[in-house]
């Protein structure tokens, strides 16, 4: 009872959740709108079960107590019952038979449905300790940390991983599926509203596990284009970044590209500034992009422990100055 008052507190502040779009009880796609409902559904028949269960025992507490007088009496032993078995045996079946015909059917036609979509996009996703890279085979362009898709459009993921077993989560849209370093497993996901939506690794895989996180951004399909001709067009460079460009040159290209195919070590860099967030935890879009970015490049270990990037701050091991960092940072900025 005590903890009424603090269960109280939490679900005032949990009320506020649910804006950042990664709630599976706010679906924003169809895979996500039948889990929703395969939920509700398990949830109704355990709430029936338990209030029945709760109904008889009640009962049979009351009925059956110990009543003055009768202390030494000895009720009528009974011993099996075929109608009690078949009944106990008989509800549980059809309980089970009720959630697996909709499950079934929903996993079975679903992909069946979307296999045979002409029109999906394909993209592999490849999970890395820790973080995500998209690849839109199609379309000649790699991409990391922020999934682009159209909305409307059924997703072919193709999903695997390099190191360890991670598993792909979009709450939102649906999932989960694991990624592992052997077979490759799919998953067909749609949005059908427009937004951003938060991606999550639901497998523990390392001391950053909790920070392997991503986004969806769902454009319309004219703004999806946009993104598309944007990525593979030619970077340029202003002349007040040529400083920061060459510092990425010599310190970060050996695993950072900034192109539209760019396979490296690390994320592809290419229209850096317009991701949501630095490495999948840092708000890039704000005022604090700049002080994130600095501390990012500064000591990633701080950020996300165990991940491969060294650090490049002189305080930490690093040969580049403050100067510098903020340089690389301005030129990273630029790459819209
Ligand atoms: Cu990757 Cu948990």
């Amino acid at each position: 009872l005590r903890l009424i008052p603090l269960f109280a507190v939490m679900a005032f502040l949990l009320a506020g959740c649910g804006s950042d779009r990664l709630s599976a009880l706010q679906p924003q796609g169809p895979v996500a709108r039948e889990q929703l409902f395969l939920m509700k559904l398990s949830l109704s028949i355990m709430v029936i079960v338990v209030a029945v269960v709760f109904a008889i025992y009640l009962w049979v507490i009351v009925r059956y107590r110990q009543r003055k007088g009768q202390e030494n009496m000895v009720p009528k032993q009974v011993e099996g019952s075929h109608v009690l078995e078949i009944i106990w045996t008989a509800i549980p079946i059809i309980f089970l038979l009720i959630l697996a015909v909709p499950t079934v059917y929903y996993t079975f036609q679903h992909s069946a449905d979307q296999r045979a979509n002409k029109d999906a996009i394909h993209v592999k996703v490849t999970a890395h300790q820790f973080w995500w890279q998209f690849d839109y085979p199609d379309y000649g362009i790699v991409t990391a940390q922020n999934m682009v898709v159209p909305k409307d459009k059924v997703i072919a993921l193709e999903l695997s991983s390099t190191d360890v077993k991670h598993s792909f989560w979009v709450p939102s849209l649906g999932g989960k599926v694991d990624t592992n370093t052997g077979p490759v497993n799919v998953l067909y996901l749609k949005a059908d509203e427009i937004g951003l939506f938060q991606g999550r690794c639901a497998e523990l895989c390392g001391a950053s596990h909790a920070l392997m996180n991503f986004t969806v951004q769902s454009y319309e399909e004219t703004e999806f284009q946009k993104w598309v001709d944007k990525m593979k067009a030619p970077v340029t460079v202003a002349a007040a970044n040529k400083e920061g460009e060459t510092l990425y040159k010599e310190n970060c290209m050996s695993c950072h590209q900034v192109s539209a195919q760019g396979l490296g070590l690390g994320p592809n860099l290419n229209g850096f500034a317009s991701r949501p967030y630095i490495a999948g935890i840092l708000d890039n879009q704000g005022p604090e992009k700049e002080e994130n970015l600095h501390k990012w490049i500064t000591n990633p270990q701080d950020q996300k422990p165990g991940n491969k990037m060294p650090a490049f701050g002189q305080n930490f091991g690093g040969k580049l100055t403050d100067a510098q960092i903020d340089s690389i940072a301005k030129y990273l900025h630029s790459l819209k």
